[in-house]
């Protein structure tokens, strides 16, 4: 059965310019009906430079904006083209995404991952910290290695975790069509609750509105983190409805 509380995050990657925010008054005007007997949480995570006029578009929707990442310091300095938690709060986020497989590719560590998540939690925002196996982790059979060898180092020394959403995204699925299969994803989601009971889990890689169907039977899924299909309104919503039908 679908959980009361869902999450729904849009992460729009390096796509749209200010006249994708139009596409938004869908969603603001769908979501102000159903959010009255639901608890459908909706955040969107544009690129930084649409952060701020987001925002404002989204005034008293009730839905939420946030980063894609953010340089780990928390003072200012000499890192040209970063953003820091700080900067990223002022503009109006209230969450950020963090190990996404996408910055883990180009070298973002463990460590690093680590220190962004304290540092943004100082700021005030909240996390959703990606983690997931590639398919090499995957066919060697050590998904589960994998999978909590990234808590235990993104989380170290973090004692709390209530600002702490994790986003479980298998690298294979990202993009590709392909999601995991539901025993396996159940699995999954059930050794992530095991290793810290209040962490919310969210499933992400190729959602759409067709195999939400599948996903939403998942036990105990908290939401989804959306990448492509986020990008169109109508899509998105119809993943939000059907999740509750
Ligand atoms: P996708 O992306 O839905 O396009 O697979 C998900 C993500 O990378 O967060």
């Amino acid at each position: 059965m679908t959980n009361k509380y869902m999450y729904f995050i849009a992460n729009w990657k390096m796509f749209g310019g200010l006249n994708s925010l139009n596409s938004l008054r869908k969603v603001t005007k769908f979501y102000k009906k159903f959010q009255k007997n639901r608890y459908a949480k909706i955040i969107y995570c544009p690129p930084s430079t649409l952060i701020r006029p987001m925002f404002k578009k989204l005034a008293n929707s009730r839905i939420d904006v946030g980063g894609q990442n953010c340089h780990q310091n928390l003072s200012y300095g000499a890192f040209t083209g970063s953003v820091n938690p700080l900067m990223l709060k002022s503009v109006g986020a209230k969450y950020v995404i963090i190990g996404h497989s996408e910055n883990r590719m180009s070298g973002e560590t463990d460590k690093l991952i680590n220190l962004k998540i304290k540092n943004s939690i100082k700021s005030g925002l909240k996390v959703i910290f990606c983690i997931g196996e590639t398919y090499k982790d995957k066919k060697k059979k050590i998904t589960k290695k994998v999978l909590s060898s990234q808590i235990k180092s993104g989380l170290k020394n973090i004692k709390n975790k209530k600002d702490i959403i994790i986003a479980y995204e298998p690298v294979w699925s990202i993009g590709t069509g392909l999601i995991p299969k539901t025993n396996e994803l159940s699995e999954t989601v059930k050794f992530i609750k095991r290793i810290n009971k209040k962490l919310k889990v969210l499933y992400g890689g190729s959602v759409n509105p067709k195999n939400i169907e599948i996903l939403k039977s998942i036990n105990n899924i908290d939401g989804f983190l959306i990448g492509g299909a986020s990008q169109d309104s109508k899509k998105f919503i119809d993943i939000i409805k059907k999740t509750y039908n």
